[in-house]
């Protein structure tokens, strides 16, 4: 890995450490819409049990060995191929926006569902006003969810829109707005900490 690339992954997972505390070693951790699995290798260093899981065949293999327990290519618009309360812990980092409504709602029912009870839901999402990533662009076909001129859709959230896709089944515990960094360039996020009711 080149120096440019390690910074850049430094820069993505920082954002883990002030939820680090809540993990346990042993700990069995989805990481939902993992990518190339960089948040998959900082959690595998806390000692969590990792299952990694994309859409992208092409980046699930790009997880180095070893970063994770298990990885695998699933849709996580669909079923997630897991027994009910198999997670500890549910992790999505800029992931759960690509989904209309109906479709938002049943992905988290189905986070629901595979956690434990009490299990921590970790989302990172884009905020509304991230206009460096899509915020504004193309035709607004739900409220602050954009269509691409490539057709995938793109959802901006605030804290109200976050509250009510999670208030039927997890009780909210913390949102934070953070600016971060990818590939230099500035992003609007909001992290949210949410436990299984
Ligand atoms: C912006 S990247 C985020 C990657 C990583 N979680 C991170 O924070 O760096 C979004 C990831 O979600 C994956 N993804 C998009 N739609 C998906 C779906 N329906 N099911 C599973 N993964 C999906 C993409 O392949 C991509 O790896």
């Amino acid at each position: 890995m080149t120096t440019q690339a390690r910074d850049q992954q430094r820069e993505n997972t920082q954002w883990l450490e002030p939820y680090a505390h809540l993990l346990c070693p042993g700990d069995l951790v989805l990481d939902l819409g993992c990518g190339t699995g960089a948040d998959s290798i900082e959690l595998a260093a806390l000692g969590c049990r990792v299952v990694a899981l994309d859409f992208d065949p092409a980046r699930v293999a790009q997880i180095p060995a070893g970063a994770s327990t298990f990885r695998l290519a699933a849709d996580l618009a669909g079923r997630l191929p897991f027994i009910d309360g198999a997670f500890d812990t549910v992790m999505a980092s800029l992931s759960l926006h690509y989904f209309t409504s109906e479709q938002t709602t049943r992905a988290i029912q189905d986070i629901h569902r595979i956690l434990v009870p009490d299990g921590y839901l970790l989302l990172r999402v884009n905020a509304i006003g991230d206009t460096n990533f899509g915020y504004g662009q193309g035709e607004e076909v739900e409220p602050s969810v954009f269509r691409h001129p490539d057709g995938h859709l793109k959802r901006f959230f605030n804290e109200p829109m976050i509250r009510r896709f999670l208030s039927p089944c997890f009780t909210l515990l913390s949102t934070r707005p953070r600016t971060i960094l990818q590939r230099g360039i500035e992003k609007q996020t909001i992290e949210c900490l949410a436990r299984r009711r």
